[in-house]
């Protein structure tokens, strides 16, 4: 297993780049299995994410392969099966977005349920409303979602849960109700700018998709898509990432690309903390700010505040002036890295769906452990500030999500380095 050990101290100043949007990328992977001709995908992030969800659609008979450093040519023609097993959903509860597409082109499927992650319960009941509604017959057997349909027939539903809308259930449907008779109507839909890319893609294909980043999708349903070539936007989640590596330990660092309008409410709070930002045509230069004013924090749904940023603000507010406060309504228990940054020297205080992080002056290294994606960059990140060496273990979080993330890192001048574990 591998580990990231970094140096804190360095002071970063250049520029970065994210990688294409992983959350963009799996649900637009899987809707090429609703075209019967092959596509072309740019701007792909090479992630273990991507070549799970490779591996996925590999066992349903679609063919995956990069053709570039970042393209993928995906041949949607050879499919056949409609089961997702266990063994690939449990390493990536994305897999269930193939679940629109089977139904919606082999009026069966069978897909594993994915269970819950290390930060809380994930449910999949808003999908299956969706799908039932279209006129799928679902049924839990076995651990798997099976679903048969004699034919999807457009409908008229609402998809928000309690605890707000779901990305991926109206992602499924979305996908699912494009090959569907008649039309669809999402109301409660997810607004995030994943499903306004997943719109742009299904109507290159040929669908009749409308309202995306809006609370209402309306989805004519077509009788076949097509093969077509299409751009992955930029990762604002990643943008977001190295900007407040930036305000931690920069002097001056750009992170260039077109996300800027996806992350405002980052950009706002950034502000709010006393970091300086100049907002650009294709970038976003953060001077640094390593001890920021105290802000609080609560995730929302798009567009507030993304949950997928928390852990990396935290990291960053280890070291405020003052006393903040970060809530996350979407996963109240999402916060097994605060464990972690105290062994930095933090002060955290641990609520019901929240978290005070009183400020100190400064963080010490220590021996870390990831414990899910977004957790590990805030490690990493709160490595950056700590004094001498902090390592990062159980790494392989990072993958599924950040691309060369030591590479981007040490461009700016952090000193990371990622080695294997004794
Ligand atoms: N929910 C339900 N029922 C469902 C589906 C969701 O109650 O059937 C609830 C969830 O429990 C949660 C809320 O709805 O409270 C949001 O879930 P959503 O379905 O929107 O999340 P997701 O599609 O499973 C995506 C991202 C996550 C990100 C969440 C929230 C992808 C592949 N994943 O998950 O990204 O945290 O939206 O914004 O797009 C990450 O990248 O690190 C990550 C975890």
């Amino acid at each position: 297993m591998e580990k990231i050990i970094i140096v804190g101290g360095s002071v970063l100043r250049g520029k970065v780049r994210p990688s294409g949007s992983k959350n963009s990328a799996l649900p637009i992977m899987a809707a090429s299995l609703l075209s019967t001709e092959p596509i072309i995908l740019h701007h792909v992030p090479r992630l273990v994410d991507i070549e799970t969800m490779a591996q996925v659609m590999d066992v349903l008979g679609a063919k995956v392969e990069w053709t570039g450093d970042h393209d993928l040519r995906i041949d949607p023609v050879g499919l056949s099966s409609y089961e997702a097993p266990y063994d690939l959903v449990r390493r990536m509860r994305a897999s269930i977005y193939v679940l629109g597409p089977l139904v919606a082109r082999l009026k069966k499927a069978k897909v594993s349920l994915p269970g819950g992650c290390s930060f809380g319960p994930r449910p999949v009941d808003l999908h299956l409303k969706g799908i039932e509604a279209l006129g799928g017959k679902v049924s839990l057997e076995h651990g798997y979602i099976m679903v048969n349909a004699d034919e999807l027939v457009g409908a008229k539903m609402n998809l928000a849960g309690a605890s707000g809308p779901s990305r991926g259930a109206s992602s499924n449907v979305m996908m699912a109700a494009s090959l569907a008779e008649g039309v669809t109507v999402i109301n409660g839909a997810a607004q995030e700018p994943e499903l306004v890319q997943l719109q742009e893609f299904i109507n290159s294909m040929g669908g009749k998709v409308s309202g995306a980043g809006s609370d209402k999708l309306t989805v004519e349903g077509v009788s076949q898509l097509k093969g077509s070539e299409f751009e992955i936007m930029d990762d604002y989640i990643e943008a977001g990432t190295y900007l407040v590596a930036g305000a931690m330990a920069g002097e001056m660092v750009a992170v260039e690309g077109d996300f800027s309008a996806n992350l405002k409410p980052v950009l706002a709070s950034l502000e709010e903390t006393g970091a300086r930002l100049e907002v650009g045509e294709g970038k976003v230069t953060v001077h640094g700010n390593p001890r920021p004013t105290a802000v609080n924090i609560t995730t929302a749904p798009y567009p507030g505040f993304p949950t997928d940023m928390q852990a990396q603000m935290m990291a960053y507010l280890c070291r405020g002036r003052g006393s903040s406060v970060i809530r996350d309504t979407i996963y109240p228990d999402r916060f097994n890295h605060a464990q972690e940054l105290l062994r930095l020297g933090a002060d955290i205080v641990r609520e019901d769906g929240s978290a005070i992080i009183n400020g100190v002056e400064e963080l010490s290294g220590a021996y870390l452990m990831a414990s899910d994606l977004r957790a590990s960059a805030a490690l990493i990140l709160a490595g950056l500030v700590a004094r001498g060496e902090t390592h990062v273990r159980r790494i392989y979080h990072i993958d599924r999500g950040y691309e060369r993330i030591e590479e981007k890192l040490g461009q700016l001048g952090a000193e990371i380095r990622r080695v294997e574990e004794e």
